[in-house]
C-alpha cells in the first residue's frame, strides 16, 4: 500500500488504471473486514450508482480504533492543544479514544439512536467533537456535522433536511479572544426542527444555558450512567457513514453521502502516500472537523494509519501571529497540513512570529481549499519549510472525500502554484464547453474524472437526481468536479478555480444563489447579485449589488444592517466584503442577469467589459462603474 519512490508511483499508477479492481482489493486487504467483499467494483455514472467491496461488511471504528488498541494502546491518537495558549493540552491515547467513544456510543444508543439514525454534531474543536463523530460510526447512526459558525436558520435547514432525530453540542465555544454560544444557537434553531427528540451537551465554557427537560442533557453526566464496552455495529460497505453539506452553484446546501469502505479504504491510503506517514510522526491539520478536510484528515485517514492528530481549538491569530509555530514547536509536528489563506494572512505579520520558533521537525508541508498563489507558495517552502519540506499542494473536494492530485511528499518533483500528479486510481481529463476531451499536455478546460475511485461522492441525501444533474449529467459518463484546470507541458496539473457560481472565501465554498437569497430576505432589498472577486488574503471576496426599495439615509447603517442579516442567515463567512448600492442590474432580454460584467467590474477591470448590447437597458452599465469609481 505505500509508495517509497516515484518509479513505484509509475507503477502503482498504470496498475490502478489497468485493473483497478486488482489494485484497489490488494489496498483494502490491509484493512479488517467483518466480511470480505463478492466484488470490488459495481459502478456506472449514468445513475449515477457506484459500489465499493460489494457485500463486505465492517466498521470503520474498528479500523481506527480496536486494530491500534491491540497494537499500539499508549500511542496518543488525538492531541489537543486548546484555545488558550497556556491551558495544558490534553492527550487522548489509541485506548482512551477507544473507551470514550464508546461509552459515548453507548450513551447514544441509551436514547435510543439505532443504525441508519442521522444526528446533527454542532461543535468547537475539542476531543468530545472527535468522539461524537466516532460514536455515531461505532454504531452506525450517519453523522452530519455542522460547522460551528453557522447560524441557527443554517442548522435548522440541515437537520430538517436528513431529518435528524438528535443533536449534539457544547454549552459554548472559545475562538480566539471570543466566547460563541453554541447551545443558545442550537435552541433558536430547534424551534424550527419538531424531529430532534434529544440535544447532548458538553461542557466547554460553562456559559449559563437553559436545559430543557426531557429533551437536553449533559454529556458528563450521560457517560457516566453506561459501559464503556460497546462492540462495533456490523456495517455493509455501501451504508452511509456520513453526510456533510456543501455548496454548489443553486439553491441550497446539498448533503454529500459518503459510506463506509471505499471512503475508509481511500482516506488512509492517500493520508498514507500524500504525506509519506511514517510511524509515530506528528501530524496537524488546521482544518476544522465541520469541513470536509477535517472529516478526511484530522479523523478519519490519519486514525486509521495509527498516527497522532493534532486537534487545535482556536485560530492562527490568537494570541499572536505565531500561534501555529508554537504548536509545530510544541508538540514537534512533522507533517503540516494547512489553506493557502492561512499562508498569506501569517505572512503579513513579522519574522518575529515563526523566525525564533523550532520548526526544524517538520517534513512535510501541505496546502488545499484553494489555489495557491506563487509568493504563498515560496514563503510557505522558504520561512516554514526551510526548503527542506515537500510542499504538498493537494486539490479535492467535499465530494471526492479524499486527496485527487497531489505529489507524494518527497517523491513527486514539485512546482510551485501546481497540485502536480493524479494519485493511483485517479484518471482525470480536461474537456471543453462541448464535452469534447482536450487531449495532450499544455492545454486548458474543464476538470473531469472518467473512473470512480473508493470515496467518491454516492448521491445527494434525499435527492438522488440532484446528484445526477449536478456532477453526472454536463459531462456524460464523467464526474465533472466544476473546477478550470491546466495541464502544462510537462502534464502536470494546476487548478484554476471554480467555472461554477461558487465563491471560494477563505477556502470555504459559498454559492452566490445562498448569499443573493440571504441579502434578499432583508427588508429593505430589493434584489441583489452577488460575485467573486481577487482578494488578496481570502482568495476570494465576497461583492455584492444591491437595489435597495428606497433611498439611503445612512448608507454605512444599511450595511451593517445587511451583513447582520447575512450573518443570522448563513453565518459570519458568507458576509460580503463589498457593497455596492445600484438602482439596476445588467441583465439580458430574457431577464438573466450577466454576471459576466459584474465579476469584470469587481475585480477593477472596468475598460474591458466586452459586448453589452444584449442588454435590456445598457445604461445601468454606466451607472454601476461610475458608483465604483467614486467608492
Ligand atoms: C478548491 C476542500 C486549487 C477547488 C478539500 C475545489 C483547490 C474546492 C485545491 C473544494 C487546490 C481545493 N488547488 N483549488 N489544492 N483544493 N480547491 O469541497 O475549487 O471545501 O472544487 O473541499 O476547493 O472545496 P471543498
Amino acid at each position: 500500500m505505500r509508495i517509497n519512490t516515484f518509479e513505484e508511483y509509475e507503477i502503482a499508477y498504470k496498475k490502478s488504471v489497468e485493473d483497478p479492481e486488482g489494485f484497489w482489493g490488494e489496498v483494502a486487504q490491509k484493512f479488517e473486514w467483518k466480511k470480505p467483499w463478492t466484488k470490488v467494483l459495481d459502478w456506472n455514472f449514468e445513475e449515477p450508482n457506484v459500489k465499493w467491496f460489494v457485500g463486505g461488511k465492517m466498521n470503520i471504528t474498528e479500523n481506527l480504533l480496536d486494530r491500534h488498541v491491540r497494537e499500539r494502546p499508549n500511542q496518543p491518537a488525538i492531541v489537543w492543544e486548546p484555545n488558550d495558549k497556556d491551558d495544558e493540552s490534553v492527550t487522548l491515547t489509541y485506548k482512551v479514544l477507544h473507551e470514550r467513544v464508546s461509552r459515548f456510543a453507548n450513551v447514544l444508543k441509551s436514547h435510543g439512536v439505532e443504525k441508519g439514525d442521522r444526528i446533527c454534531i454542532y461543535m468547537p474543536m475539542i476531543p468530545e467533537l472527535a468522539i461524537a463523530v466516532l460514536a455515531c460510526a461505532r454504531i452506525g447512526a450517519i453523522h452530519s456535522v455542522v460547522f460551528g459558525g453557522f447560524s441557527a436558520k443554517s442548522i435548522a435547514d440541515r437537520v430538517n433536511d436528513a431529518n435528524c432525530k438528535m443533536v449534539i453540542t457544547t454549552d459554548g465555544a472559545y475562538r480566539g479572544k471570543k466566547k460563541l454560544p453554541m447551545k443558545e444557537t442550537v435552541d433558536d434553531a430547534l424551534i424550527g426542527c419538531p424531529m430532534v427528540e434529544k440535544v447532548i451537551v458538553a461542557t466547554r465554557t460553562r456559559t449559563p444555558i437553559s436545559m430543557i427537560k426531557g429533551r437536553d442533557y449533559w454529556w458528563e453526566e450521560e457517560v457516566k450512567k453506561v459501559s464503556a464496552d460497546c462492540p462495533a455495529t456490523e456495517m455493509d460497505s455501501e451504508d452511509p457513514l456520513f453526510i456533510l453539506y456543501t455548496s454548489g452553484s443553486t439553491g441550497k446546501p446539498k448533503g454529500v453521502v459518503h459510506t463506509c469502505g471505499g471512503y475508509m479504504v481511500y482516506t488512509t491510503y492517500t493520508f498514507t502516500n500524500v504525506f509519506q506517514y511514517n510511524p509515530g510522526d506528528v501530524y496537524f491539520c488546521t482544518a476544522d472537523i465541520g469541513w470536509i478536510t477535517g472529516h478526511s484528515y484530522i479523523i478519519y485517514g490519519p486514525l486509521a494509519a495509527g498516527a497522532t492528530s493534532v486537534l487545535f481549538e482556536g485560530v492562527p491569530t490568537y494570541p499572536d501571529a505565531g500561534r501555529f509555530w508554537d504548536i509545530v514547536e510544541r508538540h514537534k509536528v512533522n507533517i503540516f497540513y494547512t489553506a493557502p489563506t492561512a499562508i498569506r494572512s501569517l505572512m503579513g505579520f513579522g519574522k518575529e512570529f515563526w523566525e525564533n520558533k523550532d520548526l526544524s521537525s517538520l517534513k512535510v508541508l501541505g496546502s488545499v481549499g484553494e489555489p495557491i498563489n506563487e509568493e504563498a507558495w515560496h514563503w510557505y517552502n522558504e520561512n516554514i519549510g526551510k526548503g527542506n519540506c515537500t510542499i504538498c499542494d493537494s486539490w479535492w473536494q467535499t465530494e471526492t472525500g479524499g486527496i485527487m492530485i497531489s505529489p507524494l511528499a518527497n517523491i513527486t518533483p514539485t512546482k510551485p502554484t501546481f497540485a502536480t500528479l493524479p494519485l493511483p486510481g485517479i484518471q482525470p481529463e480536461l474537456v471543453d464547453e462541448n464535452g469534447e476531451v482536450i487531449e495532450g499536455n499544455g492545454v486548458n478546460g474543464n476538470l473531469v474524472i472518467k473512473f470512480p475511485w473508493p470515496s467518491i461522492i454516492r448521491t445527494t441525501w434525499g435527492d438522488h437526481d440532484r446528484c445526477k444533474q449536478v456532477y453526472f449529467s454536463t459531462y456524460p459518463n464523467r464526474y465533472f468536479t466544476g473546477d478550470g484546470c491546466m495541464r502544462d507541458e510537462d502534464g502536470y496539473y494546476r487548478i484554476t478555480g471554480r467555472v461554477d457560481d461558487v465563491i471560494n472565501v477563505s477556502g470555504h465554498r459559498i454559492g452566490t444563489a445562498e448569499v443573493e437569497d440571504a441579502l434578499n430576505s432583508h427588508t429593505g432589498v430589493i434584489e441583489s447579485a452577488v460575485v467573486g472577486y481577487p482578494h488578496e488574503i481570502k482568495g476570494q471576496g465576497i461583492f455584492a449589488y444591491i437595489i435597495m426599495e428606497s433611498l439611503l439615509h445612512d448608507e454605512d447603517l444599511t450595511k451593517r444592517d445587511i451583513l447582520a442579516t447575512v450573518t443570522r442567515i448563513i453565518g459570519p463567512i458568507a458576509k460580503p466584503d463589498e457593497i455596492l448600492f445600484v438602482s439596476g442590474l445588467p441583465k439580458t432580454r430574457s431577464g438573466k442577469i450577466m454576471r459576466r460584467i459584474l465579476r469584470k467590474v469587481a475585480e477593477g477591470d472596468t475598460s474591458n467589459l466586452g459586448d453589452i448590447s444584449t442588454l435590456l437597458d445598457p445604461s445601468v452599465v454606466d451607472e454601476i462603474v461610475e458608483k465604483v469609481s467614486l467608492k
